[in-house]
């Protein structure tokens, strides 16, 4: 089969074309990876060509050794990612020590994979130990309202978790563990990748102060659904703190437990604090 014609290759685009109409990628803002099945890299193995040079990642990810992963490439466009995908997107093999990768398609008008790379792999390394290895998908973007909130509330997990969870009652069920929160530092290099990676042996979100969000899921439609849930309840937060810097009313712990009962979640009592 050719690579394009791939149902995860096409979900991986769907998902970037997604994500650009939501205005969460301007410029080449975001980035996205899959650690890919074996049989989907079977399926494709066609049009794979071994004679690119292995590269540093930046990192070790032992666990995903000899793994394949599609990505965004570095610099280029979500916007584009529909219109020209071979050259936007590449996929990865990892070396059988973790530390190494090399491109196998994808790229051909040259480049490099995403400059986040450290965090995606050690994020999907993380998953994958955490879910047995159901969770696949890492997802990188800018959603405006979220990035806004940094500026504005404490950088702390349990006040990001408390104020989105109340922002709409979808919330604690679709992240009930929370959301955990990076203080601002340097993109793109290991040190921002092993404070993610950390965050996300908690939760499956975790948001960049003053310049985004990674989210984790199975599958495109739970990761895409889980960081469009998140960007909604924000935006919903910098409308209400617009209009009023008190709220007249909101969903209580109390309310919290009957929902945790009923849709049959646990929420960790650490964020039920009483404010
Ligand atoms: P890349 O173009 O290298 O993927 O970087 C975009 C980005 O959002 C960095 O955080
Ligand atoms: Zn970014």
């Amino acid at each position: 089969m050719k690579v394009l014609d791939a149902e995860f290759v096409q979900g991986f685009i769907r998902l970037c074309d997604d994500g650009f109409h939501q205005n969460w990628h301007e410029r080449n803002g975001g980035n996205l990876s899959y650690r890919i099945k074996d049989e989907e890299i079977k399926s494709i193995e066609e049009e794979l060509t071994y004679t690119q040079p292995w590269q540093a990642i930046g990192t070790s990810v032992p666990n995903l050794a000899g793994e394949y992963f599609l990505v965004t490439g570095s610099g280029k466009y979500f916007r584009n990612v529909i219109l020209d995908p071979a050259a936007n997107i590449c996929i990865i093999q990892l070396d059988e020590t973790g530390e190494n990768f090399r491109i196998v398609w994808g790229l051909v008008k040259g480049g490099r994979p995403t400059s986040e790379l450290p965090s995606h792999l050690m994020n999907l390394e993380v998953k994958k130990l955490a879910t047995n290895g159901r969770y696949r998908v890492v997802y990188h973007a800018h959603p405006t309202n979220i990035i806004a909130l940094t500026f504005i509330l404490p950088l702390e997990d349990k006040v990001f978790t408390r104020e989105l969870w109340e922002m709409a009652t979808e919330c604690p069920v679709v992240f009930p563990d929370g959301v955990g929160v990076v203080g601002w530092m340097v993109p793109g290099g290991r040190e921002i990748a092993v404070a993610t990676s950390e965050l996300m042996k908690k939760y499956d979100v975790a948001i960049w102060a003053h310049h985004g969000m990674f989210c984790s899921g199975e599958d495109f439609d739970l990761t895409f659904g889980l960081m469009h849930t998140v960007e909604k309840s924000a935006e919903i937060l910098v409308k209400v703190l617009s209009i009023s810097p008190n709220k007249r009313q909101t969903i209580s712990p109390r309310n919290f437990r009957e929902l945790a009962k009923d849709f049959k979640v646990t929420l960790p009592e650490e964020f039920l604090y009483e404010k």
